[in-house]
């Protein structure tokens, strides 16, 4: 007995027609399914044919295309056979190809992970064979000086850029080629102007190069700290630019240009040019090696359009940047301004999406690099003395009344700093909280710097004032407020003043990283002392743990100092604790392994472009 499947109704006779009528349906039914199953199959296979030439032609897919192309597999596969004339490369770039790979796969995974160790294998690995790598700046990383007893001492600048750069060298090798300005540093080079050093170490090699008077005065104190210095960071200090100055700036570009191709071991080195004193430099070079990879890195703030527009040079310095294969800034919001810039003023292709500036037929990718400190190493921390040491040698040693709170500042003698702003900031807090009087002092370091030029001798004067009046108002002959230490301080005092204090107060008008913040907490492996951020330092945007401010708002800034002051322990080591976990993973290392791949990586897509170009036309 069979039912009909739609009315239920039994019937004998109809059965064996209900039957085959069923089995019709199912077969039907299992033929659509088949025919289905086999459309989605091939939908699906289609699907994932697209998805491999979109990711083929994205950039990880560009490398996997590449690596198809030198197998000869791939997509070209059926229409172009693999040609023996790739072959003799084929192997070294798989290689390659692979190692580029891995390492932006450990990137993703391991972001922690960046040390000298790495960095030296990034170098080994993706750069393996290729000279690295000429730096050049206009600091020295150590100066020679000769001393008035007549013995030679070896000194390391206050300068951010040679606090990051060095590390970066010791771990790298290569040659440094910077001016050299101490006394005794011609003393102390070989027959080609050499110098190995860390003194004892002998880990890289400097190249000194040599400058009149009149040149120094011109390129450095002129063009570079009375022109682009005060031009870039807006603060209120008015550019000079002087014709004389802009032919002394453009000679000595030329002449570290012929430095770097004099010390050139290959006809495409890799290059780090440092800063706002070579902003001509990276076109000079690329003209003598075309195939140079020339990674640029501004170290300062890179203003908006119209601000940058004043300078009479504008485009040529913008055209003498275009010839570096990267440049870097510290901030995405440098990048954006740099490009608007460009857009401005040049005829420029600009490919925003990729962050990309054409110009003269050569590509530049404009990136941004957060520059960072050396993270110290525990057999480096286990010699330290402890804080309680620190303070007690600190109050020692400047007299400072038991009891009192300490904050510091720490700075080159610069007007970007923020140094007046910040002694209003203290005077202030003294005069809303009277309960610190005599119960609170403030350290100033700051180190001279281009003293030579009148803005900066009229600004110590006025910090040297602004320090009597508070001083007056509020301390004691035997027992000032403020203590202004105007000299030159060694990274171990610093490390040591910091470990001393209670809070550290970095307050630049504008700054492209500040390195100050980074070291402050570095130094404070016992997670106590409150940092005091300005938001106008490109850290900000990486320390929100900070107290951040406006260091031209007193208010805010004398009541973040009460509050730093007055912060509980708890606080102190929650912010702390987050604040070191960030600048041991985003360190110095992590700055330059960046920058070293995006390097490696663009080195790569070059050299099989030429080839395959070379072979095309064939
Ligand atoms: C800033 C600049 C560096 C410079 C440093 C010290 O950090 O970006 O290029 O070296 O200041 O200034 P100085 O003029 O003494 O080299």
């Amino acid at each position: 007995m069979s039912f009909h499947p739609i009315t239920g109704e039994a019937g004998p006779v109809g059965d064996l027609v209900l039957m085959h009528d069923l089995s019709f349906i199912e077969r039907r039914s299992q033929d659509t399914r088949k025919y289905l199953i086999i459309l989605i199959a091939s939908l699906g296979v289609m699907i994932a044919f697209v998805t491999m030439i979109v990711a083929q032609l994205s950039w990880r897919g560009w490398v996997s295309g590449a690596q198809a192309l030198l197998r000869g597999e791939g997509l070209v596969r059926p229409l172009l056979p693999p040609s023996p004339e790739l072959a003799p490369l084929a192997a070294d770039l798989r290689e390659r190809l692979r190692d580029l790979e891995d390492e932006v796969r450990r990137g993703q995974r391991s972001l922690d992970g960046w040390n000298a160790e790495r960095l030296q294998s990034l170098l080994r690995t993706q750069l393996r064979g290729d000279q690295v790598i000429v730096v050049v700046s206009n600091r020295e990383p150590y100066s020679h000086v000769r001393q008035a007893d007549g013995s030679m001492k070896v000194l390391r600048p206050a300068s951010g850029l040679v606090t990051a750069v060095e590390p970066v060298m010791r771990a790298c090798s290569g040659t440094w080629i910077a001016h050299g300005s101490g006394s005794g540093d011609r003393e102390s080079v070989d027959r080609h102007d050499r110098v190995a050093l860390p003194p004892g170490e002998d880990d890289y090699l400097l190249r000194r190069v040599w400058l009149s008077e009149e040149q120094e005065q011109g390129y450095y104190y002129g063009f570079a700290n009375e022109g682009l210095w005060p031009l870039c960071h807006v603060a209120h200090v008015r550019p000079v630019f002087r014709e004389q100055d802009w032919e002394h700036y453009r000679q000595v570009n030329q002449l570290f240009a012929d430095a770097v191709v004099a010390e050139a071991r290959s006809d495409d080195p890799v290059v780090l040019v440092q800063d706002y004193h070579f902003a001509l430099l990276p076109a000079m070079v690329r003209r003598k090696l075309p195939k140079a990879t020339i990674l640029t890195f501004w170290h300062i703030p890179w203003p908006n359009p119209e601000s940058f527009g004043i300078c009479p040079w504008r485009s040529e310095i913008l055209e003498g940047m275009l010839g570096s294969t990267i440049l870097g800034f510290h901030t995405r919001y440098h990048c954006k301004n740099f490009i608007e810039t460009v857009d401005r003023y040049l005829e420029a292709r600009i490919e925003h999406e990729h962050s990309t500036i054409t110009f003269g037929g050569e590509q530049t990718l404009v990136e941004s690099y957060p520059i960072s400190i050396e993270w110290p190493l525990p057999e480096e921390t286990r010699e330290w003395p402890t804080p309680e040491q620190c303070r007690a040698e600190l109050f020692e040693r400047l007299g400072i009344p038991q009891g009192h709170r300490v904050a510091v500042g720490v700075d080159r003698f610069d007007y970007t700093k923020g140094i007046l702003e910040r002694l209003n900031a203290v005077e202030r807090m003294l005069e809303k909280h009277p309960e610190w009087q005599d119960r609170f002092t403030f350290v100033q370091v700051a180190a001279p710097s281009r003293s030579a030029l009148d803005e900066y001798r009229a600004f110590q004067e006025r910090i040297q004032r602004a320090t009597d009046r508070i001083n007056a108002r509020f301390g004691r002959p035997e027992a000032p407020v403020v203590r202004l230490l105007a000299q030159h301080h060694e990274h171990d005092a610093v490390m040591r003043l910091y470990r001393a204090a209670d809070a550290c107060m970095v307050t630049s008008l504008h700054d492209g990283m500040n390195l100050v913040c980074k070291e402050f907490v570095a130094a404070r492996d016992d997670e106590r002392g409150v940092l005091i951020l300005s938001r106008f330092a490109g850290a900000a945007r990486e320390m929100p743990e900070a107290l951040v401010v406006n260091p031209y708002h007193v208010e805010e800034t004398a009541d973040a100092l009460h509050q730093a002051l007055t912060m509980p322990p708890a606080e102190q080591r929650e912010r702390m604790a987050t604040l070191r976990s960030t600048v041991q993973e985003f360190n110095v290392y992590r700055w330059a392994g960046r920058m070293l791949t995006d390097a490696a990586r663009l080195r790569l897509r070059q050299r099989v472009s030429e080839r395959v170009q070379r072979h095309s036309g064939d």
